[in-house]
């Protein structure tokens, strides 16, 4: 790799032995796969995926310590991930101990994270590129995240640049200031290698369409047609059409990037480089993959149970994996509330969590609506759910959710919205 006169003296030692490090990381981490120079960081904030003071991770909160003494600092103030806890989510007391002992290291962490270069304490979140967080990149900002739901929508929706990376590596590119440049930060890594024909006989879901292009191309780069038809062209968050269209690609590309690793897709005639550049993004013989209605029965038929009794009752239901935006929690609100009338209850059938950015739940929590949700027995929560289910108790227990992408790392059961909607409010036994 060719280094600047900067970069080389860094890593020469000229900034302290912790950033030489830093900057060797990075450098082996480029050479690995083939990147021939470093670039600058643009995007204003970064975000980190290590948001979890697990008790195990001692070498990470060393490394800390160290990069903290020496003043290697965050360039850039940055996001972090969900926090793993929250008592508001229902545990019973095994639980919570077993909680207390496995990040028992949350505190300390979490002072760490302060001085390197948290944002401030409510910049836990998976979606912090919702206005209400404000760690929105703008398109063509080089990016150093690691969290695949985060990467894949500043990819695909925000038109910036950010490779999949690590934990931690993401961490050093921050500090550095400087990712090796390859793969999705460059026009050719960009590029589809794969389309993809959506011809549902109605709007797909979204989590069951990302889904099947996720296991369909794994790591590669598709070119989404016959999606703008039920999406429209517009990704503008000023316009309910163009919220819509974003939080539908939130949640699809959550699903390409957990049940496949896609780290970028485009979307005919709606994402940024599909508007910019059409097809000649696709790379010439690219396979075609057509989805329609059969297709995604076949995938969520294929979708195993791992529940000890799979004839078991539910017991607990998440949705927001990714946090939900503003207006998704408005709308499961208008669905929840009325679907319970319209069954004769008043209550879920069992407590449901719905999961947002700390700085959504803030607005949303004062509603009348958020008042009703709870008296119907929802908790409001900004945990992420997989940080609550991956643990040998929880993981025994019968959850239901929408996403995806809790589905593939969980012992958690997948049902499209409606399905969720029926079984929390009683319409369906
Ligand atoms: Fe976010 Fe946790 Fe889901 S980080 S995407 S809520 S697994």
């Amino acid at each position: 790799m060719k280094l600047t006169d900067e970069e080389q003296k860094i890593l020469d030692g000229a900034k302290g032995e912790m950033m030489a490090k830093v900057m060797k990381t990075l450098v082996m981490y480029g050479e690995t796969f083939n990147a021939d120079k470093m670039v600058n960081v643009t995007g204003k904030f970064g975000h980190l995926v290590t948001s979890f003071g697990l008790s195990m991770m001692k070498p990470v909160y060393d490394m800390m310590d160290k990069l903290i003494a020496e003043g290697a600092l965050s360039g850039q103030k940055f996001t972090v991930d969900p926090r793993p806890l929250d008592p508001k989510v229902p545990q019973s007391f095994l639980e919570k101990t077993l909680f207390k002992v496995m990040y028992s290291k949350q505190t300390d962490y979490e002072a760490q994270l302060e001085k390197i270069g948290l944002v401030n304490k409510s910049g836990f979140t998976c979606t912090c590129y919702m206005d209400e967080v404000g760690n929105v990149p703008k398109k063509g900002d080089i990016l150093s995240w690691a969290e695949s739901s985060a990467v894949v929508y500043a990819n695909s929706v925000l038109g910036a640049r950010c490779n999949r990376n690590s934990g931690i590596i993401e961490l050093f590119g921050s500090i550095a200031g400087k990712v090796p440049y390859f793969g999705l930060l460059t026009d050719e890594g960009r590029k589809a290698t794969w389309i993809v024909e959506v011809k549902t006989s109605k709007k797909p879901e979204a989590q069951l369409l990302g889904s099947a292009i996720g296991m369909k191309v794994m790591e590669e780069v598709p070119f989404i047609r016959g999606l703008d038809k039920w999406l429209g062209n517009d990704l503008n968050r000023q316009t309910k059409k163009g919220r819509d269209a974003c939080d539908f690609l939130k949640d699809m590309g959550a699903a390409t990037a957990s049940n496949g690793a896609v780290g970028l897709y485009h979307v005919e005639n709606l994402t940024p480089d599909a508007k910019e550049s059409g097809e000649n993004l696709i790379v010439k013989d690219s396979p075609v993959y057509v989805i329609d209605d059969a297709e995604l029965e076949r995938v969520k038929k294929s979708y195993p149970c791992i529940w000890k009794n799979i004839s078991a009752k539910p017991s607990l239901c998440f949705i927001g994996c990714p946090h939900l935006s503003t207006e998704q929690m408005e709308g499961w609100t208008e669905i929840l509330l009325s679907s319970l009338e319209k069954n004769g209850r008043k209550k879920f059938v069992f407590p449901v969590v719905l999961t947002a950015a700390p700085a959504v739940l803030e607005k949303f929590r004062v509603t009348e609506k958020a008042a009703k949700l709870g008296k119907a027995g929802a908790v409001l929560s900004d945990i992420c759910p997989l940080m609550y289910m991956n643990n040998p108790l929880c993981r025994k227990k019968n959850v239901i959710t929408n996403s995806n992408k809790l589905r593939t790392y969980s012992s958690s059961r997948y049902y499209t919205d409606e399905e969720i909607t029926a079984i929390v409010t009683g319409g369906k036994k």
